[in-house]
């Protein structure tokens, strides 16, 4: 066992950890942070992708004993008091997700693109996210989600303005004018 000390979602952890537990298996198996989940074996699906310090990472392929002395932050981190993420939010306005195992890591990866890249096109928002796998929604409107989001983490000035939301892949979802 190794001893190693993380934040996570900003939370100071102390814990002994074997050296090949994956990250994703010590967030959800000691910590209980079960909101970061595994849709593969194989590092292809990005179900798993957090934040450490800062960047995206797929946690299935990083050692926990990689995080010491790092901040992690999951999806059960990013809101603030009960208010979600704009990036949570958008994806819950323009029905980013339909089964929503993707979407924790979903989120987490596209907030790192508009971190990098304050407003992203729509090629842009497809190449950022290629490596979270959606079988769900055509991804339609996860990018547009992320262009909303992008919109409103920066103060709504953004140079590529989203379309309004595909009815035809969402639809019961209402029209916002
Ligand atoms: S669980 Fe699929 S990439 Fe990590
Ligand atoms: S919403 Fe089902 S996998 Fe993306």
């Amino acid at each position: 066992m190794t001893q190693i000390n993380v934040r996570v979602d900003g939370a100071s952890y102390s814990d002994d950890v074997e050296p090949r537990t994956l990250l994703v298996h010590y967030l959800r198996e000691q910590l209980g942070k079960v909101g970061t989940v595994v849709g593969c074996d194989t590092s292809n699906c990005g179900a798993c992708t957090v934040h450490l310090d800062g960047e995206a990472v797929k946690s299935c392929t990083v050692f926990a004993v990689q995080a010491d002395g790092s901040e992690v932050t999951t999806i059960e981190g990013i809101s603030q008091n009960g208010t979600l993420h704009p990036m949570q939010k958008a994806f819950h306005e323009m029905h980013g997700l339909q089964c929503g195992f993707c979407t924790p890591g979903m989120i987490m990866a596209s907030i790192d693109l508009v971190n990098d890249n304050p407003s992203p096109s729509e090629d842009e928002v497809r190449e950022g996210i290629e490596g979270n796998l959606c079988r769900c929604t055509g991804y339609q409107n996860i990018v547009r989600a992320v262009q909303q989001a992008a919109a409103e983490m920066n103060g709504g000035a953004s140079a590529t303005s989203p379309a309004a939301v595909d009815t035809a892949a969402a639809p019961h979802v209402a029209v916002q004018s």
